[in-house]
């Protein structure tokens, strides 16, 4: 009897759905799993496609907790991927551009590759001439995370976890890493990254995407217009460390106080922009008084009317326009990504924060926890 009950049930819900007039029952999210290839030590690793009520479409690798692609529409409704990648695991076992990556321990650079905490000197890996680079030769772009599905209120999450050893590229302390993605169903991926240790370390991680909101195969990003929340950035030296001032963007290209072209002043004669190879500055944010997550930077490409925000906790943002790009790697659909064809906004504590005691700290100490959001946001205009 149960049975049959349960069984009527059943096609009558069958029968609904197929009655049901197209486009009435409201469509909601889903994540999908599909396996991306195996590292080189045998390692089987993920692709997880999470899919929001609109449409919009966030495909996540365990490797790496890189972002592989994100595609959004652009004021006519139509759908693009709007971040560079690539199609198949060996790509993101191969790239030296970290292409949508989770990059730590430490994202940014550190000056001589070492620090000091409470008189004792850590030497880390040298991967960027004589500094560290991105948590070094092997940082968490290279590590194969823990992946699980969440629940989510308002859209798809998905969790990544990680435990970093003592001694890992040279920083001390056993790191447990805590990173959720999440595709709202309000058109945002946010990244929710957490830490903590079990003997004092430092901290500052971030992802790594490379946006081009024209979509794939369309040129350069110099005709998206910018805007980013602050008055003041970090200058940096030869090797892209900075001297620990806190300099005024007023009067030099880095003004994005008001929107302007990425372009616009990319290639003038500015001392800064020439050690940087164009932009690659850390941009000392504008935070809202109280507020817990701030916008750091509005970004619009014209011809698609596509908008990308980025909010954050965090105190500062690299801006960084693909000035390494070099055309040599083998992205999407066999395409190729020339120099400034995108460009990244690495939310994060400042470069060299360990040798820095003016910048605000990146210390973790054990019974803390380590906490920061960052959100990034789609919507269009006409
Ligand atoms: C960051 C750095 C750049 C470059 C890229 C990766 O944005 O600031 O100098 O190293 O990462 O290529």
């Amino acid at each position: 009897m149960k049975r049959l009950i349960m069984l009527s049930a059943f096609t009558g819900a069958m029968l609904m759905t197929t009655l049901a007039p197209l486009g009435a029952t409201p469509k909601s999210g889903s994540t999908e799993k599909k396996p991306f290839g195996k590292t080189p030590d045998g390692q089987p690793i993920d692709l997880y496609v999470l899919t929001n009520k609109n449409g919009v479409e966030a495909a996540i690798t365990n490797y790496g907790g890189a972002v592989v692609s994100l595609k959004v529409p652009d004021r006519n409704g139509k759908f693009a991927d709007v971040v560079l990648g690539y199609d198949s695991l060996d790509g993101y076992v191969n790239d030296k551009s970290y292409f949508g990556a989770i990059v730590g321990r430490y994202g940014n650079r550190i000056g001589h590759a070492q620090f000091s905490l409470d008189g004792k000197t850590y030497t880390l890996a040298k991967n960027n001439g004589e500094n560290s680079l991105h948590g070094g030769i092997k940082g968490f772009n290279k590590a194969v995370w823990a992946a699980k599905e969440l629940p989510a209120k308002n859209g798809q999450s998905l969790e990544l976890t990680y435990p970093s050893k003592e001694g890992e590229e040279g920083f001390p302390g056993n790191l447990h890493v805590r990173v959720v993605y999440t595709l709202t169903d309000s058109n945002e991926l946010k990244i929710e990254y957490s830490a903590t240790t079990d003997k004092k370390t430092v901290v500052n991680l971030t992802n790594h995407s490379y946006f081009n909101l024209a979509g794939p195969g369309s040129g350069d990003i110099l005709g998206h217009q910018l805007v980013i929340e602050a008055d003041k950035f970090t200058p940096v030296d030869a090797s892209l460390i900075p001297t620990g001032e806190l300099r005024d963007v007023q009067g030099t290209p880095l003004d994005f106080r008001k929107a302007t072209a990425i372009g616009a002043r990319i290639d003038q004669d500015d001392e800064q922009l020439k050690l940087g190879h164009g932009y690659d500055h850390n941009f000392v944010l504008r935070r809202a008084a109280g507020a817990p997550i701030s916008l750091a930077a509005r970004v619009v490409e014209p011809n698609t009317g596509r908008v990308l925000e980025v909010w954050t906790t965090e105190p500062g943002v690299q801006f960084y326009t693909g000035n390494f790009l070099d055309g040599t790697a083998r992205g999407k659909g066999g395409l190729t990504y020339a120099r400034r064809s995108a460009f990244c906004l690495e939310t994060q504590h400042f470069p060299d924060s360990p040798n820095q005691p003016k910048f605000p700290s990146v210390v973790l100490n054990p019974g803390e926890k380590y906490s920061t959001t960052t959100t990034y946001k789609f919507t269009t205009e006409k």
